[in-house]
């Protein structure tokens, strides 16, 4: 129901940082496919947390500590409702609660909003900072955790996902 290669392309036209980046596109591939394995596993939604994974970063402006730029991705999502977005209300409000609130730290909440939260966080590896199990939200991803991290750290490329999202396999993965 979603284009999500549509999506993508359209988060890129206004993307301001490299697209292989540490919050670029194949750390966004990762998130969703975290993200799922603790929808999977909790009841959350799998359409939204694949909305989160192309939009909770896609309007960052830095690398760094970037404040608000988890609403900046809500926003954008919600400016594109009708159009590239279709979810009814209360499952948008799911996704922009999930983007907004990213990187608060929180770990209690709607499951769909905890496995959004988790699946980034399962991530942190790739700027070599070892997830803290309290601090996730749910059981599965403190289970998932040494699968997560270990590609986190190698930058595993989810070919599958960027295939599916229309990229193709010549991303340069992280130096
Ligand atoms: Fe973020
Ligand atoms: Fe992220």
């Amino acid at each position: 129901m979603h284009d999500y290669a549509r999506i993508l392309q359209e988060i890129l036209v206004g993307y301001a940082l490299p697209v292989n980046g540490y919050h670029g596109v194949v750390h966004w591939a990762r998130v969703l496919e975290n993200g799922l394995r603790v929808a999977a596993s909790n009841g959350g939604d799998a359409e939204v947390v694949q909305l989160f994974a192309l939009f909770h970063d896609a309007r960052r402006v830095n690398d760094e500590r970037d404040d608000g730029h988890g609403q900046r991705g809500g926003d954008l999502a919600r400016t594109w409702r009708g159009s590239l977005v279709h979810l009814d209300d209360a499952r948008f409000a799911l996704l922009y609660d999930a983007c907004e609130r990213h990187t608060d730290g929180h770990t209690t909440g709607d499951p769909t909003v905890m496995a959004c939260w988790d699946a980034d966080r399962l991530d942190l590896g790739r700027v070599d900072i070892v997830p803290t199990p309290e601090l996730l939200c749910t059981e599965t991803a403190r289970e998932l955790l040494p699968w997560a991290h270990a590609r986190a750290t190698t930058n595993h490329v989810p070919q599958a996902v960027l295939a599916s999202w229309g990229l193709t396999p010549q991303l340069t993965p992280l130096g």
